[in-house]
């Protein structure tokens, strides 16, 4: 019976295809590649990945550290990673890379809440470099064991500095003991703008967050944080995230 609930949940997070960005997705699931460096090359001749730099940085952070499952690592599509969830697509990766690509500099903090694997949240950090700090948050404990033990195969060192932090917490209030920060990433969605995450932004800082119901429209929202401290909001694109939520909603009774 457990076995058969388990093999639902995977079904159920592969079915959501959630980070998938609609009105993009012919572009945008051209770009399987065979290795890293190939998937990050049809990321860029596609025009997903606009700059060298995180081209450099999707280069060097391999994916296949972080996906569950070595046949399908590269494929520009979401992995299972358990827990009814995905490590999100390389696609969806490139987009909020690129977005936040000004506001991730040498020495810059940055948030990522809904680490799971870790992938993004170690991007960031490869951005920020060795002076500054990548913060990423699940609130699933075996999640960030298991995205710790990813980084560890080849940038030990980032956690060993700090450059990178993978905590366990309800990603809705943020890490204000890092705050405040010049990039905020939300990798789940959430119904309406976390008021938290926004106040622990610096001013002339930048968030991505997925915002809308699950299964319902949900659309990829850019906030920038003005000099003065008000907002200017911005939508994107229209995507497919799991929920931002919580633990027990979304893997029932089996963490304690
Ligand atoms: C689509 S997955 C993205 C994972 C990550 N960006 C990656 O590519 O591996 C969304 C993540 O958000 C996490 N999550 C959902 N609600 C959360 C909450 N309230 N606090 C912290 N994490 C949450 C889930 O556990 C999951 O790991």
């Amino acid at each position: 019976m457990a076995l058969i609930r388990r093999v639902e949940s995977l079904i159920d997070g592969l079915l959501k295809q959630y980070a998938l960005p609609i009105r993009r997705r012919e572009m945008a699931w051209r770009c399987h590649g065979k290795n890293n460096d190939e998937l990050v090359n049809n990321l860029s001749r596609h025009n997903v990945l606009k700059t060298e730099r995180i081209a450099n940085v999707m280069r060097k952070i391999d994916r296949g550290d972080f996906a569950m499952c070595t046949d399908t690592a590269y494929d520009d599509a979401p992995q299972a990673i358990g827990f009814a969830v995905t490590i999100s697509a390389p696609h969806m990766h490139a987009y909020a890379l690129e977005a936040l690509r000004d506001h991730l500099p040498e020495g810059g903090r940055a948030l990522d809440i809904g680490s799971g694997s870790g992938y993004l949240t170690a991007c960031m950090a490869a951005m920020v470099g060795p002076r500054g700090r990548a913060i990423g948050v699940d609130h699933i404990p075996q999640l960030v064991e298991m995205s710790v033990k990813n980084v560890k195969k080849k940038n030990k060192k980032m956690l060993e500095t700090g450059q990178l932090q993978l905590f366990v917490g309800d990603g809705r209030d943020g890490y204000p003991g890092e705050a405040p920060y010049d990039a905020i990433h939300v990798g789940a969605a959430a119904e309406e703008l976390p008021t938290k995450l926004v106040d622990q932004l610096k001013p002339g800082g930048r968030l991505v967050c997925p915002v809308g119901k699950e299964y319902d429209d949900q659309v990829l929202l850019l906030v920038d944080k003005k000099a003065d401290g008000s907002l200017v909001k911005t939508k994107l694109f229209g995507v497919r995230y799991v929920p931002l939520t919580d633990r027990e909603k979304q893997y029932p009774g089996r963490i304690s």
